[in-house]
């Protein structure tokens, strides 16, 4: 019986071993080493013809057990040495939910874009189409077109960025009217807006930027008049500022406008009584405008014995500066992330 007691006492080797496991690689080789083909195991039932055959069957038994105990004893083993491992990951890969979130930063339409959408949307609720312009123009559209010839003193008006002789960057949106004027195929009406930035050589303040926001506005048809001008821009303002808000048309002068006015805007901060804001007028100038000058259609390819027409230039950053009461105009294009943000709680 002495082979009995072997299997006895491998089982009890290989439990003790499979128990002693610190981790899954040590305890694949112990399974290997006692289940294997060439192990003491396998070697004994190859040793079977030795044993008596009265004996033989419960010997077979004895090392089936055997081999069964070391499986489960294995698999119980990997189990626990498994959760093992689980519950460590865990452990390190522990979650402070208690940690504060990074702030995420949303961007937003820059305030100079959103007047430009507003002031668009008013104009388009009003039939207006809306056409862009371009940036870098030539002296004949920013000038020539709009009644300003070469040596017209009206030029110095508008201290001008030169590329070339011939080419600038747009002083003025009124370019576009001339292009909407002399591109109309059919000769025929013309209700658009232009908006666009425009460039002079001015020195930077609190209200002067050598770069700034338009938008043109131009009507061309039969029989359209200053009323219709007035009647066009007192909605405008009614929409952008409020009910209460009145206008007024003060005689100008333009080049390109015959008879050219200033439009003020009554005051919202005193109501027109006078006050800094208004510096006392009880008004505050918002943009030019006038009838298109006869000569201006007719370079362009009207008749002015047929047709007129008005426009008018808007400046953006002064209509925002009144809206949302910002004090400068450079802060839109210092891109100071307090500032858009201000801007956008407001
Ligand atoms: N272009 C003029 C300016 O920049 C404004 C204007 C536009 C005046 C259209 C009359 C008509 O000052």
């Amino acid at each position: 019986m002495e082979q009995a007691a072997k299997v006895e006492e491998i089982k009890g080797k290989a439990l003790g071993e499979i128990a002693g496991c610190a981790d899954e690689a040590a305890l694949i080789r112990v399974h290997n080493a006692y289940l294997a083909k060439k192990s003491e195991l396998s070697a004994l039932m190859g040793a079977m013809k030795s044993v008596p055959p009265t004996e033989r069957a419960s010997f077979g038994k004895a090392i089936n057990d055997c081999r069964k105990a070391i499986e489960a004893a294995y698999s119980e083993k990997e189990k626990a040495i498994k959760a093992a491992v689980l519950a460590r990951k865990l452990e390190a890969e522990t979650i402070d939910i208690s940690l504060p979130p990074r702030e995420r930063k949303i961007g937003h339409v820059n305030p100079y874009y959103q007047i430009i959408d507003e002031m668009t949307d008013i104009f388009v609720g009003m039939g207006f189409e809306v056409k862009e312009g371009r940036d870098v123009e030539t002296d004949h559209y920013n000038f020539e077109l709009l009644n300003v010839p070469k040596d017209h003193p009206a030029r110095d008006m508008q201290d001008t960025f030169y590329i070339t002789d011939s080419l600038l960057l747009r002083t003025q949106t009124s370019a576009a009217q001339a292009h909407a004027m002399v591109e109309k195929a059919d000769k025929g009406p013309i209700k658009m807006i232009c908006p666009g930035k425009c460039y002079r050589r001015d020195d930077d303040d609190v209200t002067h930027s050598h770069q700034f926001g338009q938008i043109e506005g131009l009507v061309v048809d039969k029989g359209v008049s200053l009323a219709d001008l007035k009647g066009t821009l007192e909605l405008f303002v009614k929409k952008m500022f409020g009910e209460k808000r009145q206008i007024r048309l003060r005689s100008s002068y333009f080049p390109f406008t015959e008879p050219s006015v200033e439009v003020d805007v009554s005051c919202a901060h005193c109501g027109g009584k006078g006050c800094d804001m208004c510096k006392g007028t009880g008004w505050i100038e918002i943009l030019g405008a006038g009838e298109v000058h006869p000569n201006v259609l007719r370079m362009c390819g009207y008749d002015p014995e047929v047709y007129s027409g008005f426009a008018f230039g808007v400046g953006v950053e002064r209509i925002a500066i009144l809206r949302y009461g910002i004090d400068d105009i450079r802060r839109f294009y210092q891109n100071d992330e307090r500032f858009l943000k201000d801007y956008l709680e407001k």
